[in-house]
């Protein structure tokens, strides 16, 4: 039950000076960090995080935004998605992010929970991206852009362990212990 996942303070919440204020609200949630650094990533690995197995899936949030909001569109949602993740490619490499590793119970789920929905628009507030932005996905998708929301959590535990794969070297996550585990064990 005790997950890892991994989390990156994408290039706007950076460049906002978002830094502190998101990683204390995972510190005071009782997450532990077990590593952390600053990455500047270009497009090719960009990719690697970013797979094409993504292009159905934001194709289709995307897709759901626009009818609702009566946009008209001939793109299928393969079309519209393989345009999103080429935007959301762009979107992580184009400042310094903050990659982290986080640890604790079930943490995936909660990690998720603590950072709200893919949209800013449809995360509640009390939520990182619904507390620090609003924008909602078709509107950045109206503008071929991958939208500025400010994280990235892993979805599952299986993402979370092929994603700390591939933005953490072993020798770069620490075991040591938080005052306050002997609370949550
Ligand atoms: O980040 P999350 O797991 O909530 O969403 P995702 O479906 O895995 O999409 C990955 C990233 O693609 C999002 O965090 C957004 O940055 C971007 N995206 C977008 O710009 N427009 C969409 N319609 C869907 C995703
Ligand atoms: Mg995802």
């Amino acid at each position: 039950m005790i997950e890892r996942s991994l989390v990156l303070l994408k290039p706007d919440a950076v460049q906002r000076s978002l830094v502190g204020n998101i990683i204390r609200r995972f510190e005071r949630a009782g997450l532990k960090i077990i590593g952390m650094k600053m990455v500047w990533v270009d497009e090719e690995f960009a990719k690697k995080h970013y797979t094409d197995d993504l292009i159905p899936i934001v194709g289709n949030k995307t897709k759901k935004d626009w009818d609702e909001f009566g946009v008209e569109y001939t793109e299928s949602a393969e079309e519209i998605g393989k345009m999103i993740v080429d935007g959301t490619r762009k979107y992580i490499s184009e400042g310094p992010v903050i990659a982290m590793v986080l640890q604790g119970i079930q943490c995936v789920e909660v990690i998720r929970k603590i950072v709200g929905s893919t949209g800013p628009k449809d995360s509640p507030p009390g939520t990182i991206r619904g507390d620090f932005a609003h924008m909602a996905l078709g509107y950045a998708s109206l503008q071929k852009r991958g939208i500025p929301n400010l994280i990235h959590a892993s979805a599952n535990v299986k993402e979370a362990e092929e994603e700390i794969k591939l933005w953490f070297k072993d020798e770069e996550l620490h075991d040591y212990s938080l005052v306050h585990e002997k609370f949550v064990k």
